[in-house]
Formats: C-alpha cells, structure tokens, sequence
C-alpha cells in the first residue's frame, strides 16, 4: 500500500465523511489528492485541514460539463488521473407512494449518473497511461435494499453492475474497477436519523457497532493500491456484517 507515493487520486465529495477520511488516507501514504465539493469554499477549507498533498475543486458532480472542467482542471494541476474514488452521493428517503420525481431523480442524478459521467472523463487518459483504479462507493442499501430508499437503492445497485460492466470493458488496460459497500458508517449523512434509529441498526450489526469513515478509507487505499491490480469487478463489503 506504500506504493501509492506520488499517485494523482481524486476523491468525489471528499470534503467530509467517507470521502474525506479517504482523501486523508491517501495524503497520509504520500499521493496527491483532489478533493471536490459543491462550493469552492468547502472544497479549499477541507483541503487546507487536510494538509499540502490535497487540493480542492468545486465540482457539481450531478453535471457532465462540471465534472469534465473537474477532470481537466485536476490533470493540468496535479497530471494524469490514477484512482478515481466516486464517492459523492446524496439521500433523498421517501416511501415510493409519496416519492416526488425530483426526489427519485436528483438522487440518480447524483449517486448513479454523476460516477458515470467521473469514470468517462477520466477515462481517455487512464486509457493511454494504461493504467487506473476505480473505486465506486456503493452501500449495503444496495445489496439489500432499504424501505424509504428506493430512489438510493437503485442508484447503489446500478452502480455495482456499472462497476461490472465498465471492469470488463478496461481490464485489458490495467485498469480495475470495483465496489466498496459501507453498512452503516457515522457520518453527516447518517446522522439525520436520529440517536434512537443509530442505537436499534447498532443492535443489528454483528460487530456491534456502527462503522467509521476511516473503516471505508482502509478498504478504498487497499483496492486502490497498485499490489490490487488483480482484483476487479468485486464487491467489497464493508459493513460490519450486516450485509451476511
Ligand atoms: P456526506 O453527506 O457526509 O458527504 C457526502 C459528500 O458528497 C460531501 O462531501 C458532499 O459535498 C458531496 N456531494 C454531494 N452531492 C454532491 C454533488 N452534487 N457534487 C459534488 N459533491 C457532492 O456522506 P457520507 O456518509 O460521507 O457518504 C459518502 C458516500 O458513501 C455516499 O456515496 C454515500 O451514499 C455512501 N455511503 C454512506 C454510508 C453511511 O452510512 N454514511 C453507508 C453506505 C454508503
């Protein structure tokens, strides 16, 4: 895992949570890191927490045109792109009876769409240098689904047959592309649901706790090391056992 040193990583949505432990791993082992957020602002005080080898960039990654300045402006500053962590994603919970199409499509825009449009820009160049990894965060929500969460959970498991189908269209290229699933991990995101909700999915999970943002990083830096260039396609749970 060392040999990430120098590596060009960019983490989507690395200004907190998940995406922010792993931008901090990847720093810690020596890469350069660009992180993104909706506003400039958050993205540079982020990066600047972060330490010299992260640098931030405002990025809505709901928008192709968005993400492909990101692309653009990321290869200029820091060179090629060799691991793509598409992390990036929102809720919008709603049983389906009641669910608004904006709900449904905000979070596809954002969760599903927005890695599509990460992994085509990055594409071309990773293509050329033959060589890439590709890290998309799904979650356990979708390997098993989630009541209120049909809008997440279709845009969690698409984008494990994504991963699927694009890993079969790079291997050739050295390129791997795989899933890591969080279960419950205490972020922001999660701490919408309330103290009370946290204690009765803690009850749940076999390893009796909720997961860190830190767990998700290790898993991400493992898959995104050089040494992992024969694991792709795969599904890395990460998740305390509550996916069993
Ligand atoms: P969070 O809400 O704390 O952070 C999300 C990040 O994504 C933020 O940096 C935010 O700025 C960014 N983001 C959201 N929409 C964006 C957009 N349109 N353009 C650019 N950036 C945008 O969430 P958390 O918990 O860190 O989640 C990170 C990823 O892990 C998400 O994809 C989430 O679905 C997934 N996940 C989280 C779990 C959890 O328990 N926290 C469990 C399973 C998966």
């Amino acid at each position: 895992m060392s040999n990430l040193k120098d590596a060009v990583v960019l983490v989507t949505g690395g200004t907190r949570g998940i995406g922010r432990a792993c931008a901090a791993r990847f720093a810690e082992l020596g890469a350069r890191v660009a992180i993104c957020g909706r506003s400039q602002e958050a993205a540079d005080k982020a990066a600047a927490e972060l330490g010299p080898n992260v640098k931030g960039y405002a990025c809505d990654i709901a928008s192709a045109a968005s993400v492909d300045a990101l692309v653009d402006r990321v290869t200029e500053d820091l060179g090629t792109i060799q691991v793509l962590v598409n992390n990036a994603g929102i809720t919008r919970d709603g049983l389906l009876m009641r669910m608004k199409d904006d709900q449904w499509n905000e979070v596809i825009q954002t969760n599903l769409n927005g890695a599509f449009y990460a992994c085509r820009a990055a594409a071309k160049s990773m293509l050329k240098a033959r060589y890439g990894r590709i890290i998309n965060i799904s979650s356990v929500v979708g390997l098993r689904g989630q009541a209120g969460q049909t809008n997440y959970a279709a845009a969690k498991a698409g984008m494990i047959g994504f991963t699927k189908a694009y890993a079969q269209e790079v291997a050739s290229r050295n390129i791997t592309v795989n899933v890591v699933a969080p279960g419950y991990i205490a972020t922001d995101m999660t701490a919408e649901l309330g103290e009370k909700a946290t204690a009765a999915i803690t009850e749940q999970i076999p390893m009796k706790r909720v997961g860190t943002p830190e767990d998700i990083a290790f898993a991400v830096a493992f898959l995104a090391a050089p040494e992992a260039g024969y694991i792709t396609g795969t599904t890395l749970s990460v998740d305390g056992g509550i996916g069993m």
